[in-house]
């Protein structure tokens, strides 16, 4: 017996480190899982991997309406329903105080980071089966902020409002809406930031920066963030709807 038996999911980002992760967590649950991602060759190798009963793959740019609601329609016509929706994917922007912060790189991150789940939310949530949840994936800093990550800090916030917003609209039909905060996440996202944002001259120099401000003393791993998740979308967290639930080792207390 899988935790997500008869279940179908949509994750967007799911190319990347943690949309991945979740992925694989879900289908080793019993899910079946349509898999969206600008990232179309990875997103295929993904699908090939879980095995094409299971697995969709279903390119899409976030910012696209068109795009996340023909992935949306095609999950569907595939597999009948949906169940959970996992909005994850996501991007950083620059490091840059507000004052030089480049207007080009806040639209984009405010596009991908904020229009972007706000039209999978559109889409999903029409389609999703009575019962269902969604989750959509924030930050830590989404809680709290530092100096020099305005577009993206804003970006994570703005999650909050949308997913409060939208666990009220949908209780009635009993779907939950959660927001998770991942603290720094051993993958390749976060070195790079680590990298520009402490000036260190190694990933393992900038990794020991960040880890002196996470109470656990360490990074969590893409598969902590999916087993999370994995709560979230099963029926254990039955009436868990509205929250925002950390996953940062302590960073934001
Ligand atoms: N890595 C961390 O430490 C960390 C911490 C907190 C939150 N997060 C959030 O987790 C989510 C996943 O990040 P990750 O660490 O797996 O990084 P990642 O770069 O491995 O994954 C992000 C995925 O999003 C996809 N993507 C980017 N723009 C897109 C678009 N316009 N349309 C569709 N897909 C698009 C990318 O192709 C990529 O596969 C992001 O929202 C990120 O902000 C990450």
């Amino acid at each position: 017996m899988g935790r997500l038996d008869h279940k179908i999911a949509f994750i967007t980002g799911a190319a990347g480190s943690i949309g991945a992760a979740t992925a694989r967590r879900f289908a080793a649950e019993g899910a079946r899982v349509a898999l969206s991602d600008v990232d179309a060759d990875a997103l295929h190798a993904l699908a090939d991997d879980l095995g094409r009963d299971y697995a969709l793959a279903l390119p899409a740019d976030v910012t696209d309406s068109a795009q996340v609601r023909g992935a949306v329609e095609q999950a569907v016509r595939r597999f009948g329903a949906l169940d959970i929706t996992f909005a994850n994917a996501g991007i950083f922007g620059a490091v840059a105080n507000i004052i030089d912060y480049p207007e080009d790189v806040f639209d984009r991150v405010l596009a991908v980071n904020v229009r972007g789940p706000f039209l999978v939310a559109k889409h999903a949530l029409a389609a999703m089966r009575d019962g269902g949840s969604m989750i959509i994936n924030s930050s830590v800093v989404g809680l709290t902020a530092d100096p020099g990550i305005a577009a993206y800090a804003t970006s994570k916030h703005a999650l909050v409002g949308l997913m409060r917003t939208a666990a009220k609209e949908m209780a009635p039909r009993g779907i939950r809406v959660n927001t998770i905060h991942p603290g720094p996440v051993s993958n390749a996202f976060q070195h790079r930031i680590e990298l520009t944002a402490t000036g260190a001259g190694t990933e393992e120099r900038a990794a020991e920066i960040f880890e002196e401000l996470i109470p656990l003393g360490r990074h969590a791993t893409p598969e902590e963030v999916a087993a999370a998740v994995l709560f979230l979308a099963s029926d254990e967290s039955a009436f868990l709807t509205g929250a925002t639930v950390p996953l940062d080792g302590g960073m934001s207390v």
